[in-house]
């Protein structure tokens, strides 16, 4: 099975108002909520590619209650572990007259040191987990050590572990020795601390990274697609040129694609080319929604692969 961690998920509430007055009340023409959180996409993908897998994390109050009914409602399962106070939620307002758009984030529930370690509990009970995919953002006062020590357990019960997260979590996390890491050019910039801005500087800043113990770097590059870069080969995958409407949660997907592929047998290259797809695919939808299936399947026919031989 394959478990998804989002330490502090989120219910991303979306209203829709004519046109946004100050001093009256607004009223919403319509209103939305989903489940959020960037493991949380990685399940969502998961889940739309038909790959069976379980969201693990935190929840809080009522926000929380309705995260996880989204959640159901779409099909991903999840076993999330329930603290006090109340689970983040961001708004998002459209106006429609204009386009405009508000967006409102919430720093989510402070988790207890206690309550925080629950989650390698969790992860020790499991039996037999085969991947791990954590992402996104800490609870405001955990430690990233937090990371390190989940990966860790997760590495101990022979599971995979891809960790997509940013900054101080990334430098701590990496500590863990996960199997792959998804940062992007700036995220892998502020990890070596140097700009990187030719093909040759960002494969040997992820030459870096493999010799610190993460076997795969998979540098997303958003249009110029996915460099992997693991001990023994290096491609780059580049996606077809599309019609972007969005490109929230397109590093997510891309995690999800690569998974996708690792678990259902396909080598190396061609998960890198599912990433890159699911990535994509993620672009061509409005607002929060992800990735389809189908355009997946259609846009890996136009990815191009390239093997890269280094000096
Ligand atoms: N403008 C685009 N056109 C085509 N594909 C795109 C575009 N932006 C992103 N993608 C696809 O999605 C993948 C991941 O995107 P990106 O590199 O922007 O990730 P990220 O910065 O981690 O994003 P996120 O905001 O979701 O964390 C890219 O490698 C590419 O395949
Ligand atoms: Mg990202």
């Amino acid at each position: 099975m394959i478990y998804t961690i989002t330490l502090n998920p989120a219910l991303d509430r979306t209203l829709w108002i004519n046109e946004i007055r100050e001093d009256v009340s607004n009223r919403i023409v319509r209103e939305e909520s989903y489940a959020g959180g960037k493991g949380i996409d990685v399940s969502k993908v998961l889940t739309a590619l038909g790959i069976e897998n379980r969201a693990l994390g935190f929840i809080a109050g009522f926000a929380g209650r309705q995260l996880v009914a989204q959640l159901i409602r779409d099909g991903t399962s999840c076993d999330f572990i329930p603290v006090s106070g109340e689970t983040r939620i961001n708004i998002v307002i459209h106006e429609m007259n204009t386009g405009r758009q508000i967006i409102l984030n919430s720093s989510g529930p402070k988790i207890k040191p206690f309550e925080l370690l629950e989650i390698t509990d969790v992860i020790k009970r499991i039996e037999d987990p085969e991947f791990f995919s954590i992402g996104g953002s800490l609870p405001p006062g955990a430690h990233p050590e937090i990371y390190r020590k989940i990966i860790e357990t997760a590495r101990l019960r022979g599971a995979r572990v891809v960790l997509d997260v940013d900054r101080e979590a990334l430098r701590v996390g990496i500590g863990g020795k996960p199997d792959v890491i998804k940062p992007n050019i700036h995220e892998l910039s502020s990890l070596v601390g140097r700009k990187l801005e030719k093909r040759g500087d960002i494969l040997e800043a992820a030459r870096e990274i493999n010799r610190r113990g993460v076997e795969i770097v998979l540098v997303s590059m958003g249009p110029r697609g996915i460099l992997l870069v693991s001990d023994g080969n290096v491609y780059q995958a580049v996606p077809p040129k599309v019609e972007v409407v969005n490109t929230i949660g397109a590093g997510d997907s891309s995690v999800a694609g690569f998974i996708y592929g690792q678990v259902s047998g396909k080598s190396l290259s061609e998960s890198l080319i599912l990433a890159t797809a699911a990535g994509t695919a993620t672009t061509l939808r409005v607002g929060t929604a992800l990735a389809q299936k189908r355009d997946v399947e259609e846009i890996a026919h136009q990815v191009e692969l390239e093997t890269i031989e280094e000096e």
